[in-house]
């Protein structure tokens, strides 16, 4: 049975098998940040190729970059980052605590839509209704600031205005910067999409929901280059195709749905998050941005580069247009653990607790499970040996072979072979299905094919 479970509840789990843990735990960890452990990073390593495979691999003329966090400080003022990326903040005069304004408003009332308004009737929203602070209940709050969210840090032996970088708010710009030496070197016509997995950093400072809103984060970004006049076409093409690779992972459509933006980004023409609904409710883990010509417009401008772009069917000269489908790694694999929890209850009385994730994002494929240590133990490590050049594997010779499948279930592994006395006198082996439980005796040259069908 689906369990929906409670966000301490999955906290735990987390903690208590390896997916996820607090950062910097042992110093009493540090507000908003978590280290993936052995499950979690594996997880979510098989969603970020899960990503590349559907929007990179699959498609063509769709290229991968890896560009550098660290940037050129004029990026960001071409970019708009250093002037317009900022949260609107108010502190609280009585218990000094600092708030989003535009949270206090949609906590206060959720209909109210803060982010349609101007900081001056977000003020005079938050005064007429007496909004308490969240921490204290009083309400006696300063006036809205400007917070930028990026962060700073220095390079070079001297601290001054010269030496500030920034750790990228999002990878978007690594690919805008390189869409020059991309389109050189692939001589592709438009449209054509650079992709990107990395790194952003953002100096949030609400509340995080676990992994949801952190410090430090990943995205999986995508810049769609195109002729102007077809960007409408391609943006609505791609928010579609951003539901499906969600559905693609087995998140139901019930729990997905488009959110169209009221107040847009300071470079976006019309955007939409695809929101999955999380025990808090619901919140974005993809956006489709319409960022017409603006950022290249910018970077043009800044860098003295020419963008222009040649359609060589009509010689006619343009400024391409970028369609965004941007994904974060980080909210997806929430939303994967989440959608992925079961619990069932066995005909013995004993909760079977199962990640079901879909095969392709398990962290392992196959467990294989000696049955009797000292006994079959040497030939146990044979197969893993074998199985290992073509599946994640875990081995698991603790404790009895019940126990095994429970630690397996919850890891969310799909085949569990135990190795017996029939492995040696016969050749055979028991596989295991997570989901339906059921055991099969196959012979030990069929596994390979056996599990590549069934993955
Ligand atoms: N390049 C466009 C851009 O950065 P965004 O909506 O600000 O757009 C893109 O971020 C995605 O990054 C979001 O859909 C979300 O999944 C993820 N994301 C943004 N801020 C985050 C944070 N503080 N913690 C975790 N993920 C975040």
């Amino acid at each position: 049975m689906k369990k929906d479970l409670k966000m301490e509840e999955l906290v735990n789990i987390c903690k208590q098998y390896g997916f996820i843990f607090q950062g910097s735990e042992i110093y009493g960890g540090l507000a908003n940040t978590w280290d993936y452990g052995p499950l979690g990073t594996r997880l979510k390593n098989n969603i970020k190729d899960s990503w590349r495979n559907y929007f990179i691999r699959k498609r063509r003329n769709a290229y991968e970059i890896d560009a550098d966090i660290l940037m050129n400080p004029k990026v960001w003022e071409a970019s708009g980052h250093i002037s317009s990326f900022s949260d609107p903040l108010v502190d609280c005069k009585e218990c000094k605590t600092r708030h989003r304004a535009d949270n206090l408003i949609d906590n206060f009332n959720p209909d109210a839509h803060a982010d349609g308004m101007s900081k001056q009737q977000m003020n005079e929203y938050i005064k007429n209704n007496k909004i308490p602070c969240p921490k204290c209940g009083k309400s006696n709050f300063t006036e809205i600031r400007d917070f930028n969210l990026m962060f700073e840090t220095n390079r070079g032996v001297i601290k001054d205005d010269k030496s500030i970088v920034y750790l990228r708010p999002e990878n978007a710009q690594g690919e805008y910067v390189n869409y020059l030496n991309v389109k050189r070197t692939t001589r592709s016509p438009l449209p054509f999409a650079i992709g990107q997995i990395g790194k952003a950093f953002r100096n949030e400072i609400t509340p995080g929901n676990f992994t949801f809103r952190t410090i430090e984060f990943e995205q999986m970004e995508y810049q769609i280059f195109c002729t102007p006049g077809k960007d409408e076409e391609i943006y609505e093409y791609f928010k579609e195709y951003a539901k499906k690779y969600f559905i693609s992972l087995g998140i139901p459509e019930n729990k997905l749905r488009f959110h169209d933006h009221e107040k847009l980004a300071h470079y976006a023409k019309k955007a939409c998050d695809i929101e999955y609904l999380f025990p808090f409710g619901w919140g974005e883990i993809n956006g489709t941005h319409n960022r017409t010509d603006f950022d290249l417009t910018q970077h043009q401008k800044f860098s003295g580069e020419s963008m222009m772009y040649m359609n060589p069917d009509n010689n006619e000269k343009y400024i391409p247009y970028i369609i965004e489908s941007t994904v974060g790694a980080d909210r997806l694999t929430l939303a994967i653990l989440f959608n992925s929890y079961f619990q069932e209850e066995l005909e013995n009385g004993d909760v079977r607790e199962v990640m079901r994730f879909s095969p392709k994002l398990a962290p392992y494929k196959v467990a294989i499970l000696p049955l009797i240590k000292k006994v079959h133990a040497q030939k146990a490590q044979e197969l893993f040996e074998i199985l290992t050049n073509y599946f994640d594997v875990s081995y698991d010779d603790a404790g009895s072979i019940g126990k095994r499948y429970r630690r397996q279930d919850i890891y969310g592994t799909p085949f569990c072979i135990t190795v017996d006395n029939d492995t040696l006198e016969k050749n055979t082996v028991t596989i295991r299905n997570r989901d339906t439980m059921k055991q099969e005796t196959i012979n030990i040259d069929e596994i390979k094919n056996f599990i590549e069908n069934k993955l």
